[in-house]
């Protein structure tokens, strides 16, 4: 029997406690071993949570679970970075397996989580911290262990994809969704989090660490939110034939990594395009295997207390097979001979929306900058005859240098027949036929 000790008793402790009480039957038919569970802490024990736990195990004080020797596994469920990380520590320090679901902890303090476990010998789980319930660590740990893995495309932050969603779908604004998603409870504590990019930075710093065995590079990942986005562009970007999700992405390039998290066009006929909602989706290409996509929730009490629970079996196989670690770093901080890309180096197409004076020959001053910069124009649409108004002016590129791109916005701002900040987003897929070809 593996004894289980829970701390936060929040969202997704109530999901895993209530997976333990209602599955440990079928898991013990599929495994072999029973695994209890043994406590759970949480500073309020008294609210009502829907569950009804066996007597005895809540309990306020973390120490009952941190260094109790009859606790095999500590499932860290409170989230940030203190006092997790010191109670993380401890149970390693104490010759205890951890099982946590903090992206944010393992993004920018993991090394240290680590180098812990290995020096006591113990385990750290992670499947929860990354999509949810969408089994993705294990897929790129076991499942897809024989590939070089070349390209990783995630919409793995549900509160943003469900804002884009309602954006696109009932053409309204961006804090208008975001108040909906609040009262869904969707986003986190602090939606900042989640609209500004970070959450999905985090997830990323941690699969693409465990893909191209680069260390935990959360600092190195350029990082752009939702914020920005109105429902003109995502008009604009269906006229076009895309959407717009929030895409994190990771990609090997000749012995460099691009890592970054920004609004991205993808193409409507892309199966991860039509991932909608709060829905996660993680889209891998390995050398060997070509094309694979992962799909699920990426959220709630559930999903990512199935994948809490895959760690807690993984480790209890372990322990029962007194065998080789499944959980932990696997390939993370194994390569140093790998870069990571700046944002300038990149080369992308790009969106533009200008908002141009409907003069003659401003189009002309526009597309001569643009050319001046080696950035090719592949489609433009202009809207709306207002003479002397500024009018929006859209224009889809060919794949550009990010550097060229924003020195030409730089230059065409300044001129006094455009009015107002340019807006622009990357946009992946194929290149569009363009006007000059
Ligand atoms: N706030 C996160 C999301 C929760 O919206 O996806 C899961 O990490």
């Amino acid at each position: 029997m593996i004894n289980v000790g829970i701390i936060g008793f929040g969202t997704v402790g109530t999901g895993t406690a209530r997976i333990l009480l209602e599955n440990s039957d079928v898991i013990e038919e599929k495994t072999g071993i029973r695994i209890n569970l043994h406590s759970i802490a949480d500073l309020d024990i008294e609210r009502d949570r829907g569950l009804k736990v066996p007597p005895g195990i809540l309990t306020r004080e973390v120490s009952d679970i941190l260094d109790n020797p009859d606790v095999d596994v500590v499932v860290e469920l409170i989230g940030g970075i203190q006092p997790a990380k010191d109670f993380i520590l401890r149970a390693l320090n104490n010759g205890k397996h951890v099982v946590t679901a903090n992206k944010a902890l393992l993004a920018t303090d993991g090394g240290e989580i680590f180098e812990a476990a290995g020096r006591n010998s113990v385990s750290v789980g992670i499947e929860a911290a990354v999509a949810g319930g969408i089994p993705i660590i294990k897929v790129l740990k076991e499942g897809l262990v024989a590939n070089r893995i070349l390209s990783i495309y995630g919409i793995i932050n549900g509160t943003s994809n469900f804002i884009l969603t309602k954006m696109t779908e009932d053409g309204i604004d961006f804090s208008d969704a975001l108040s909906e998603a609040q009262v869904l409870g969707y986003a986190e504590a602090n939606p900042a989090l989640d609209i500004e990019g970070f959450d999905s930075a985090h997830k990323l710093t941690i699969i693409s660490s465990l893909s191209f065995g680069i260390p935990l590079s959360y600092d190195k990942v350029h990082i752009e939110g939702i914020t920005m986005l109105t429902p003109q562009d995502i008009a604009f970007a269906g006229e076009l034939g895309y959407k717009i999700k929030l895409l994190a992405i990771a990609k090997a390039v000749n012995g460099e990594v691009e890592l970054r998290v920004h609004p991205t066009m993808i193409p409507e006929s892309y199966l991860i395009s039509k991932v909608d909602g709060v829905l996660n989706a993680v889209y891998v290409v390995g050398d060997a295997v070509g094309e694979t996509l992962y799909y699920g929730r990426g959220a709630g009490d559930m999903p990512t207390g199935s994948a809490v629970v895959s760690d807690i079996v993984d480790i209890a196989r372990d322990i029962k097979n007194k065998g080789a670690s499944r959980c932990g770093t696997g390939f993370i901080g194994k390569r140093s001979d790998l870069t990571i890309k700046a944002i300038g180096d990149i080369e992308s197409m790009y969106y533009f929306r200008f908002t141009a004076l409907d003069r003659p020959g401003v189009l002309s001053r526009i597309s001569g900058i643009l050319g001046d910069h080696n950035i090719g124009i592949a489609a433009v649409i202009q809207k709306g005859r207002q003479a002397g108004a500024a009018v929006p002016l859209v224009v889809l590129t060919h794949r550009a240098r990010e550097r060229d791109v924003q020195k030409a916005l730089q230059e065409i701002d300044r001129l006094d027949v455009v009015a107002d900040k340019t807006a622009f987003i990357r946009v992946e897929g194929e290149e569009v036929q363009g006007l000059n070809d």
